[in-house]
């Protein structure tokens, strides 16, 4: 644990650095390439998406940095299941951010809403720490710093994880895996992870996935 980072909540000024810090942290990986296969367009769109991202982040949801901006995680509150939103809607604006690739985007965002846990939680949407900055335990203190809240109240968490080190991450900070999604024509693996609330017996287990799925 790195004591020296200090945890803050991020407003609108913080908007332009914390944008460089999701796109540039989420270029590499298995979903980066399944999604945008080339690098450079995947940059260009990025930017876009996380400024959309970050932006209803702070509309909607609680956005956590660092005092040096160099790491971002956007939580949301889900104490009741979500409603329904436009899927045509939504379609229309990833199509804005993401032209030819908005298809892939759609799929993956309708994917995560069918596999969601619908009992109460924090939703770990993003969290990305600067490239230049990581393994300092940045990303840990982050997470920490919001878990803390979430045990004093009760709460559990949950995420998806893209990686295997992702994965082992979370594993290190009391995240359960559950059951996996699996993206389609060649996609990456997708763990789904859940950091129960404290209970006498250690943490309360995974929620049972539901029935519901897409209607693709
Ligand atoms: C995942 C992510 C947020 C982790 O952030 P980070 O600041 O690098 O994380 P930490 O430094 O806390 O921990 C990472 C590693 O550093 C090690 N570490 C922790 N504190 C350390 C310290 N003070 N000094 C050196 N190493 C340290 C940890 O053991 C861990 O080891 P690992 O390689 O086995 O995972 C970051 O890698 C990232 O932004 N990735 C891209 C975006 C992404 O995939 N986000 C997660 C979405 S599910």
């Amino acid at each position: 644990m790195n004591n020296s980072v200090t945890v803050r909540p991020a407003t609108r000024t913080d908007a332009g650095p914390l944008i460089a810090v999701l796109a540039e942290a989420f270029h590499e990986g298995p979903l980066a390439d399944w999604l945008i296969p080339d690098p450079d367009d995947r940059r260009t769109v990025y930017y876009r998406y996380f400024r959309d991202a970050l932006h209803h982040g702070l509309q909607h949801g609680e956005v956590y940095t660092t005092g040096d901006q160099s790491a971002v995680g956007i939580w949301y509150p889900r104490l009741e299941p979500l409603q329904a939103s436009s899927s045509e809607e939504r379609l229309n604006a990833l199509e804005a951010i993401a032209g030819t690739y908005a298809p892939k985007f759609m799929l993956l965002e309708e994917m995560f809403d069918a596999f969601h846990p619908e009992e109460p939680h924090h939703y770990l949407a993003y969290l990305a720490v600067d490239p230049q900055h990581h393994n300092r335990g940045i990303g840990a203190a982050l997470l920490t710093d919001h878990h803390r809240r979430l045990d004093q109240f009760g709460l559990p968490a949950y995420l998806e994880a893209s990686n295997m080190r992702n994965r082992r991450f979370y594993l290190r900070h009391d995240y359960t895996a559950g059951p996996t999604i699996v993206l389609p024509t060649d996609g990456p693996i997708i763990w789904r992870m859940w950091r129960g609330a404290p209970h006498a017996n250690g943490r309360t287990p995974f929620p049972p996935t539901r029935a519901h799925q897409p209607t693709w």
